[in-house]
């Protein structure tokens, strides 16, 4: 990699997008992108068209075969590990033998870090995976390959996402102490203005289950007429003014607006997530899948914060220097790798002839 080349990204388990996003939004380059299902690769390629797309089922991926990059993303699936999961394994031989299955995904980390030796990655899921018997084991794996390795469970409100959603990541750093990443916690934002009153499918509430009219009406008790409500026993609403709570593949959070009720939309859910606004999903998505795709990803704001972090590492903006050839004069660039880029780009235009480069200081 030359000094001011963009950092290159890997993204596993890649879904509808979040974490590639997030990379993005970073200044990363994210170069592959993998997933065994046409559909979630169908809805990253509308979304990244510069990425390279692996429809491939991971433990079955010739890690050998992958481009030059420097940071691995990985979000492994949750469902073996969360509580949801655990549930459902207590009453289904099936479910525990498909969420076993499901969880040893995770070792698709270890295989291509140990093949492709990235400079860092970043690996997201529940905090519940943690729990998992073999965790000591996958997180050894890493550091034998060379990884410092630092394990945060952040929530994704303190970073810019109107939802209250925790999730675990662990960062490694190649030939790394244990990286101590800076982020910046913004104050939370409430869902209220993600909400589109004039859109949806309105139902009256009396019309509703007496299990839902029960929890509407506790939650406009709690909340006032206008609030959200969701489909889980003794749920007791929460306030329009606040982040909502995690959102899930099941789809069950529901606008409530006086004597009438409707689920989140899309476009609403994506807002809950972090999604930008230009954001988009294949015409053949039904509600089903997208909501799946959106429940199961990376928030990008929270993910954005912490790749910049791990970006910061690899190349310390302390560091960044511009040189002018003409005279030597050097000038710092305390900023990060993409715009420093930008600015070596600006000079060069500037200056056609050349007569600026930039590097890194020795
Ligand atoms: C937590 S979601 C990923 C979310 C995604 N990173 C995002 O930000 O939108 C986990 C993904 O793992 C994928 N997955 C499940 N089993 C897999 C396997 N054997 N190989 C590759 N991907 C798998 C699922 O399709 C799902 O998209």
């Amino acid at each position: 990699m030359t000094d001011f080349e963009q950092l290159r990204a890997v993204d596993l388990f890649a879904g509808w997008g979040g974490f590639s996003l997030a990379a993005e939004q970073a200044g990363l380059r994210v170069v592959l992108a993998a997933n065994p299902w046409s559909l979630p690769v169908e809805a990253h390629q509308l979304n990244h068209p510069e990425t390279a797309h692996e429809c491939q089922d991971l433990r079955q991926m010739d890690w050998s075969s992958l481009p030059e990059y420097d940071v691995l993303l990985a979000s492994p699936a949750c469902q073996g590990h969360s509580s949801a999961g655990r549930a459902a394994r207590k009453f289904s031989i099936q479910a525990n033998k498909r969420h076993d299955a499901l969880r040893a995904t995770a070792w698709a980390v270890v295989d291509c870090a140990e093949v492709t030796r990235p400079r860092a990655l970043v690996v997201e899921n529940v905090p519940e995976f943690r729990d998992w018997d073999l965790y000591d084991l996958w997180t050894e794996a890493l550091r034998r390959l060379g990884y410092g390795l630092v394990e945060l469970v952040l929530t994704a409100s303190d970073f810019g996402a109107p939802q209250r959603r925790r999730r675990l990541f662990v960062v490694g750093i190649l030939g790394a102490d244990a990286p101590s990443l800076e982020l910046t916690v913004r104050d939370e934002r409430p869902i209220g203005p993600c909400i589109d009153w004039d859109e949806g499918d309105w139902r009256p509430v009396s019309r509703a289950s007496s299990a839902v009219q029960r929890r509407i009406a506790d939650a406009q008790a709690n909340h006032g007429p206008r609030c959200l409500s969701q489909h889980v026993s003794g749920h007791r609403g929460i306030s329009l003014d606040e982040p909502i709570r995690t959102v899930t593949t099941q789809d069950g959070w529901v606008v409530v607006d006086g004597d009438r009720y409707r689920p989140l939309t899309v476009r609403e859910t994506a807002r809950a997530m972090g999604f930008p606004e230009e954001y988009i999903w294949p015409e053949s998505a039904g509600r089903r899948d997208t909501i799946r795709g959106l429940g199961n990803a990376v928030c990008p704001p929270v993910a954005r914060e912490l790749i910049a972090a791990v970006a910061g590492e690899l190349a310390p903006s302390a560091q960044r220097e511009v040189v002018d050839v003409n005279t030597g004069r050097r000038v710092s660039l305390p900023m990060p790798a993409d715009e420093a880029q930008a600015v070596v780009e600006h000079l060069s235009a500037v200056d056609p002839n050349g007569d600026y480069v930039a590097r890194l200081a020795a």
